[in-house]
C-alpha cells in the first residue's frame, strides 16, 4: 500500500509500517464484505421455492448486518492513517470471496455458499486480528471480534435453515 496523501496522514501513535499491514487485512475483509452483501441480495432476490419468504426475509436480514460493518471497516483503517477503497473497481480488485452470476441458484446451493463465504470471512478477519495485536492496534483487535462472532452467527442460520430434518 502506497503512503497516504499528506492531507490523508491521520495522526497516530502506532507504527506506520504495523498499520499498514492491518491496513491491508481489513480492506481485503471490507472487500470480501461488499461481495458477500451484494450476493446476499442477489440470492434474497432471486431465490425461489416453498421457503421462499423464509429464505428470502434470512438474506434481506443478513445483507443489512453485513453492509452496517462496512463503515466501521472502512473507518479503523482511516482511524490508523491509511486509506480504504474507492469504487466498486476497488473492490473488484481485492474481494477473496468470489461472485456467483449463474443465471439460477437452487435454494440449498445458495444457503450452502454463502455459508462458506461467511467462514471465509471470518478467516480473513482473524488475520486481520492477529495482525492488529501484533501492531497493538487493540481497537482494531477488539471489534473485529465482533465482526467474527457476526458472521458465524450467520453461517450458524445458513447451516440450520438448510438442514432437512
Ligand atoms: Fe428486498
Amino acid at each position: 500500500m502506497a503512503d497516504p496523501a499528506p492531507q490523508l496522514d491521520t495522526p497516530t501513535d502506532l507504527n506506520r509500517n504495523d498499520t499498514r499491514t492491518v491496513a491491508d487485512a481489513l480492506n481485503t475483509a471490507l472487500a470480501d464484505c461488499f461481495a458477500l452483501y451484494l450476493k446476499t441480495k442477489n440470492f434474497h432476490w432471486h431465490v425461489s421455492g416453498p421457503h421462499f419468504r423464509d429464505y428470502h426475509l434470512l438474506m434481506d436480514d443478513q445483507a443489512t448486518q453485513i453492509l452496517e460493518v462496512t463503515d466501521a471497516i472502512a473507518e479503523r483503517v482511516r482511524k490508523t492513517g491509511n486509506t480504504t477503497l474507492r469504487s466498486i473497481g476497488d473492490v473488484g480488485r481485492r474481494q477473496q470471496i468470489r461472485d456467483n452470476d449463474q443465471e439460477f441458484v437452487t435454494p440449498d446451493a445458495m444457503l450452502a455458499e454463502l455459508r462458506e463465504d461467511n467462514l471465509k470471512l471470518v478467516e480473513t478477519l482473524r488475520d486481520t486480528r492477529e495482525r492488529a495485536e501484533a501492531a497493538k492496534d487493540t481497537a482494531t483487535s477488539s471489534i473485529a471480534d465482533d465482526w467474527i462472532d457476526q458472521a458465524e452467527e450467520r453461517a450458524w442460520f445458513l447451516f440450520e435453515a438448510s438442514r432437512k430434518a
